[in-house]
This record gives structure tokens, sequence and C-alpha cells, in this order.
């Protein structure tokens, strides 16, 4: 009995932390709406960014695109035993071919991505440094690893410089890891800058585009690819759970490094593979993605336009992406604007501890290239009321 008092303890604490979380009953989304019970509201918390998950035209055509010859349902094994099929390999060279020639490498999602790679590549002698923003799959990654690790301030290359000044010599090797935009926040890292550091300090950087690919660059390959650096970047992960509308991720790298961690990144050693048939729309909505730049400028544009009028409002809107996050303070500030919004019909969901750092809950809005500024412009309003 004490273990589930301590359980229901913990559960009350997070309750009154305003930390609580639950599953919404989602009876269904269309286009740009989700209906969560009996209510219909304009989905601001998706992270479908172009649109392409709720589009039923783009579905049915690749249904019929596949007629009756579904790839199958399941991998049923580990690509490495019997779960490998002829997709895998294809949406590999499509994804190859995008990125000039480099390996290409599926994981199952994002999650699998982060948590395998920096363990079969860091160890002991080894020291990462990461952006203390990063997202929760990175950290996990990080503590899972025999590696050394410490956080730098976010987005701070100077004390990234500092703590790689004070690591020269003294490991095998250093790594640096960073989101390119930040999910919580929507502010973009300084490639360019992190690409001369790796590149003075002799360090292996690694870029997770998650909420990237689909949103920058001219075929939706990321941030890499909008500054023209992707071939400096040692490793890209990429996912697409997000704008790509699918589920799995991807990570692009040097042959060598791909042959390592097919040797070693225990999450894609040890799971039944991404489904053919999941393997099979990817490539479907990846091949649309790539076409779709006046979406992404148009989705650019209307973040601007959106943080422009937050911060008239007074508030503080920081990034530059289509990620618009909204600070509130207190937990409970942001769980008021959230059902205030929600009374207005707009779902957007708040953000707090331990997702984001200690009093920075926030409104994080995720604008998709389907809304158009009359979707959003009570944004603002409804908040202003609030404050
Ligand atoms: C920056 C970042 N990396 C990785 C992931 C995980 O990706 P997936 O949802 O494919 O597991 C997320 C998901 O929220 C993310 O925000």
């Amino acid at each position: 009995m004490e273990f589930h008092d301590r359980i229901q303890r913990e559960l009350g604490a997070m309750q009154s932390a305003d930390r609580y979380r639950t599953i919404p009953s989602v009876a269904g989304r269309l286009g740009r709406h989700i209906t969560i019970g009996e209510e219909r509201l304009l989905n601001l918390s998706s992270n479908d960014y172009l649109g392409l998950g709720d589009d039923p035209v783009l579905r049915s055509a690749w249904l019929e695109a596949a007629g009756a010859d579904l790839p199958p349902m399941s991998s049923s094994s580990s690509r490495l035993l019997t779960g490998n099929h002829p997709l895998a390999e294809a949406l590999e060279a499509e994804l190859s071919a995008l990125y000039g020639g480099r390996a290409a490498m599926l994981f199952n999602s994002g999650y699998h991505a982060n948590t395998g790679i920096l363990p079969a590549l860091a160890g002991r002698h080894d020291l990462v440094l990461s952006d203390r923003l990063n997202h929760a799959s990175i950290i996990d990654g990080l503590k899972i690893s025999d590696a050394n690790w410490k956080r730098y301030r976010h987005l701070d290359c100077d004390h990234l410089e500092e703590m790689l000044q004070e690591a020269r010599g003294k490991r095998r090797q250093c790594f640096i890891v960073s989101e390119s935009i930040f999910s919580m926040d929507g502010d973009l890292v300084d490639l360019k800058r992190l690409v001369e550091l790796k590149k003075r300090y002799g360090a292996i950087l690694i870029l997770d585009e998650a909420h990237a690919v689909g949103t920058l660059g001219q075929e939706g390959l990321g941030l890499a690819e909008q500054e023209g650096l992707g071939g400096e970047v040692d490793i890209i992960v990429g996912t697409f759970g997000k704008a790509f509308a699918s589920t799995g991720a991807y990570a692009i790298m040097a042959p060598l490094l791909r042959e390592y961690l097919v040797n070693t990144a225990r999450p894609f050693i040890f799971t039944t593979a991404i489904p053919p048939v999941m393997l099979s729309w990817s490539l479907w909505t990846l091949r649309r993605q790539t076409g779709m730049q006046l979406e992404r400028e148009s989705l650019q544009a209307l973040a601007s336009k959106l943080r422009t009028s937050l911060q008239r409002q007074g508030f503080t809107v920081p990034g530059e992406s289509h990620i618009v996050p909204v600070y509130a303070g207190a937990n409970s500030r942001a769980v008021a604007m959230a059902e205030a919004l929600r009374k207005n019909g707009f779902l957007a969901l708040p953000v707090r501890p331990p997702t984001v750092p200690q009093n920075t809950a926030r409104i994080r809005i995720s604008l998709r290239a389907t809304l158009r500024w009359e979707d959003v412009e009570g944004v603002a309003r409804v908040l202003g009321e609030v404050a």
C-alpha cells in the first residue's frame, strides 16, 4: 500500500502545481480544426506544419496510387533480422539524393534517433556539449550514454566556446548537439557559428532539425539547407512525424558513420522496423513537401505578423519561426490563457515545467501553412483581455 500511497501523493502534488497532464479525448481532426469532446476548435497546437497530415485529398491520392497493393502493415521484426523492406531502402535512397549523396538511416522516431545516436557514438572518454533547452529526447540520449556531458546556456556560443576550450586536449572527442528551431521557444540556432566552432575545435556537430524540416530551406530540408551548410553538419536528424505528416525519423551522415550506427545504435537494432505502409506514405509526403516553397513562405509571414501583434499587446514572444511561444510566467497564468483561448474557439496548449524551465510557462502556438491571418487574428485580442 505504501507504494500506491506515494504515487497518489505525487499525482496530488502535480495537480496542485498545475503540472498534471491528461490525455484529451480527440474525436477528430479535419483541416484546420480539431474536435475534442463536443468542442470544435481551431488547432493551434499541431506539428503538422504544412497541413499534409490533415489533407484528405492527399491521402486519397496515395491510396489510389497504392491500389489493391497496399504495402504490409507491419515489419514484424528489426531491419537487421527479417524486417527490412524495399520501401525502407527507397526512402533512404530518396533522402540521400536530397541531401547531396550523404548516407541516410531511418529510425522509428525522433526519440529513437536521439536516444540511439549519442550513446552509440560518445563514450566515457568523450564530452558532449548540449544546448540547455535541447529536447527531452536528446537529454535522455545523454543520460543513457557513458559520455560526460554539460549544458551550455541556451544559444550562447561564447559559453559553448569556453567549454570547448576547457576540454581541449583532455577528451578523446567533443560533440556539440543542438536543435535548429527550438521546439518550445521557436528560436533558431546560429548554425554558421556552430560550424565555425566545430571546425576550430575538431568537434562533431549533431543538429536536430525536427521542427525545421518541411518549414525551412528551398526543398524543406531545414536550417542547414537554408544556410547552405548541410555538408558541414556531421549528423542531421529529421523527423517524419511533424511537417512530413507521417511517422519515423532519419539521420544524414557519412557512410562510415551509418555503417557504425547500424552496428551499434540500440534503438535501431532492438526494435521492430517502421511498417512498410508508413514508409510508402513517408515517401509520398516527402516528395510532396519538397515543392511547397510558397507554403513555407506564407507560414513564415503569418508567424511574423502574429508575433508582432502579440508583442504590441505587451507579451514576450521570443523566436522567429512558425512556433510562437507567448510567455505567461506562472503555470496558473498559462492555464488561464489557454482556457480563455479555448472559450473563444482556439486550441493552443499551455507548456509548463518540467517541459520548459521554471517560471517560463507559456502558451505554445504552432502555426500551419493552411492557416490564414483571419483565422488567428483573434488570438492577440483574447490574450490581451486575459492580461
Ligand atoms: C526537437 C525534437 N527532437 C525530437 C523529437 C522527437 O521526435 P518524434 O516525435 O519523432 O519521436 C521531438 C518531438 O517532439 C522534438 O521536438
